[in-house]
């Protein structure tokens, strides 16, 4: 049928962390400099130590001795040395069995997983590609996290998917993992596109463990995907409004699928949160850009991230990807498509009759996650989410009405203040409020309305002055002092900071952490802090005090407190520099654990060749531990991938390509994982 004639290909590197942000505020690193100086401290890591664990009137000591050996009471396993090797590690007594991994079937007809044969409409019934963010629902559906530690929804965002390794008409060609193949005519194989759209996404699989200790899935009307087709919902104070009218939805109420989906949120009512990340460059539009598609990296040369919208079939499904204006209004063409994405979007895992939801009012960026506060009856809902960009900032949302238990819902999600963080130099912050008509958020300035300020968070927060970041991933709560934790992955095109700072150039990324104004969620003002410098024995500081052997890590991205206020850290170390150069002494990428009070870090796991480890869960009995492997083979060349060379083979399963996954990870003496 469709003969690959003289191949040619699309190839947009590694385009998935665009630098998008012209405006000129103030720097974290800036900030961090300065205050530094101000305190006329000395340079390097002294002057760092001095800036850590300053809570007052907290458990945090700089003066605490740190490390991976330090005694801690909440750790109890040896930490692993690092690993370059293809497979999983963990501590002596850990064991782990591999599930869910791209293509397994879980619903329909169940088609088989053959990366060759499989159709588009196969891969809507099989799990998606690279494993993200993840949650266990116990099957009672009722509590987030009590319930079953046996039988549950384990429900995972798909973020992106690795072409090569998904079409017979790729082999034999010599393509990067950002690349798809396109047709002599310079068209896409339109059940390739298919298949790409249909491998992103969300999966919702009832698993359940069998009498030999193992996780099997479990036959379930749930077992379902959410994918880049799925009809969602627009609500919140984006709905209807001119700015996501389009041809599919001339009301401007409903959108098409849900794209990189990276980490991802659980709310008090027992729902799930899948952020939308890199979706900009999905898009093409080759007329002039407004802000709201030029302030996120639409794509404005050749095509869109993996060119959709050159699909050989002209179906709508598709075509909608290329946004430039073509027709007379947008209620004929697809300028606006793009709006309907950049949102958390809300999944009820248990009603797989309810449309996914996404909820404007908590802002439109590259959304890596949000996390809640511990919901308290009778106050607002408060969550936070990082925009993952250089130079992005942080946010928080309060929701306007109260939280109820027996009527809380998607409703809090969509009336409520978004607001973004400045980290002032003292240590202190304020949270700064993108309300229409307040500050600078006037039409004088371009702001025409809570949905103008919504559609285009990134300018809003600009307007008002916040803290521009090294790169906002995951945030954690921690659910015994409420203090909110976030990693910043790292910024390499970070310039202004003076030599004497170990964050100039900054590749290997820090943990902030900060605690509300008076322990109140609701607060406009907050203090923080650093937890950690990561970094190389040489270039790091937890405490005061250099990493070691036991946990030197960098680009920490994953994140998350167990219920014990165990910290658990997942680096993700990009695939173009892992192993090589001074990335080489940290192997490939990890999970550590944290004991923030008394400053240790342990590393845990250490996953194959390629990846990086995100996404993690534990049983409400915290005997079983979700993980996830992400991209493994990623660092396969161009000319390895043609001479079908590949870097990993992980899972090793006997597939002619390695696959992302699901570890499940427990204690051969059944004891809580990390204690
Ligand atoms: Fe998808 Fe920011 O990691
Ligand atoms: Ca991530
Ligand atoms: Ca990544
Ligand atoms: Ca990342």
């Amino acid at each position: 049928m469709t003969q690959q004639q003289t191949p040619v290909m699309i190839d947009h590197q590694d385009g998935d962390e665009p630098l998008s942000n012209h405006s000129d505020n103030t720097t974290f690193q800036q900030v961090f400099e300065k205050r530094m100086s101000r305190r006329s401290l000395m340079k390097g890591s002294l002057g760092t130590a001095a800036m850590l664990g300053f809570f007052a009137g907290s458990g945090y000591s700089g003066l605490a001795h740190a490390g991976s050996n330090r005694h801690s009471p909440l750790i109890g396993f040896e930490a692993i040395p690092v690993d370059a090797s293809d497979r999983v590690t963990l501590p002596k007594g850990y064991v782990h069995q591999v599930i869910l991994p791209w293509g397994e079937p879980i619903s329909g007809n169940l088609p088989a997983f053959d990366p060759l044969t499989n159709s588009g409409e196969d891969q809507a019934h099989q799990v998606g590609s690279h494993h993200d963010g993840m949650h266990f629902f116990p099957i009672e559906g009722q509590d987030p996290y009590q319930g079953s530690s046996e039988d549950g929804l384990l429900v995972m965002n798909h973020e992106y998917v690795e072409p090569r390794f998904m079409h017979a008409s790729a082999q034999g060609q010599a393509l990067s993992r950002s690349a798809v193949p396109v047709k002599g005519d310079g068209t896409r194989n339109a059940d390739e596109v298919l298949k790409e759209l249909h491998g992103h996404g969300v999966s919702i699989v009832r698993m359940k463990k069998q009498a030999d200790g193992q996780w099997a899935i479990e036959a379930d009307p749930r077992n379902r995907r959410v994918h880049g087709l799925t009809e969602m919902e627009i609500s919140g104070p984006v709905r209807g409004t001119d700015f996501v009218k389009t041809r599919f939805s001339p009301e401007g109420t409903r959108t098409r699928g849900t794209l990189n989906n990276c980490a991802h949120g659980v709310t008090p009512w027992n729902t799930y949160l899948a952020a939308e990340e890199n979706w900009a460059g999905y898009f093409i539009n080759h007329a002039e850009q407004p802000r709201e598609q030029s302030r996120y990296g639409v794509a404005k040369e050749g095509s869109g991230r993996y060119g959709w919208e050159l699909a050989d079939s002209g179906d709508d499904r598709f075509v909608r990807f290329d946004v430039t204006p073509k027709a007379g209004s947008a209620t004929e063409d697809y300028r606006n498509e793009v709006n309907g994405f950049g949102w958390m979007v809300e999944i009820d895992p248990f009603n797989p009759d309810a449309r996914p939801v996404k909820r404007t009012a908590l802002g439109r960026f590259a959304h890596e996650g949000v996390v809640f506060q511990p919901a308290v009856e009778g106050q607002p809902v408060v969550c936070y989410s990082g925009d993952d960009a250089r130079f992005e900032y942080i946010y928080k949302y309060v929701s306007a009405q109260p939280y109820f238990k027996a009527t809380a819902g998607g409703h809090l999600l969509d009336n409520g203040t978004l607001y973004v963080a400045r980290f002032n130099e003292d240590g202190s912050g304020e949270w700064l409020p993108l309300v229409f008509g307040m500050g600078p958020l006037t039409p004088e300035n371009g702001f025409n309305s809570q949905a103008d300020v919504l559609v285009n968070t990134r300018s809003a927060a600009d307007a008002v002055g916040a803290t521009k970041m090294d790169r906002p991933e995951w945030g954690a709560v921690d659910p015994k002092t409420r203090e909110v934790y976030f990693t910043l992955t790292n910024n390499s095109r970070r310039t202004e900071a003076d030599a004497a700072n170990p964050r100039v150039e900054n590749n290997w990324g820090q943990i902030i952490r900060w605690r509300e104004q008076d322990d109140q969620v609701t607060a406009k003002a907050f203090e923080w802090n650093l937890f950690v410098l990561a970094g190389p024995e040489s270039d790091s500081d937890l405490a005061g005090q250099h990493l070691d052997g036991g946990n030197i890590f960098n680009s920490p991205d994953g994140l998350w407190f167990d219920p014990d206020s165990r910290l658990w850290i997942q680096t993700d170390m990009s695939e173009s520099v892992v192993n090589t150069g001074p990335w080489e002494q940290f192997g490939n990428n990890v999970m550590l654990a944290a004991d923030p009070v008394n400053n240790v870090i342990r590393r845990f796991l250490v996953g194959p060749v390629g990846q990086e480890i995100t996404g993690v869960i534990t049983t409400p009995d915290q005997k079983t531990m979700f993980v996830n492997v992400q991209h493994p083979g990623a660092t396969t060349t161009p000319e390895q991938f043609a001479a079908g060379e590949l870097s990993s083979h992980w899972p090793h399963d006997g597939s002619p390509y390695p696959r992302s996954a699901t570890l499940v990870i427990r204690r051969e003496d059944d004891g809580v994982i990390g204690s």
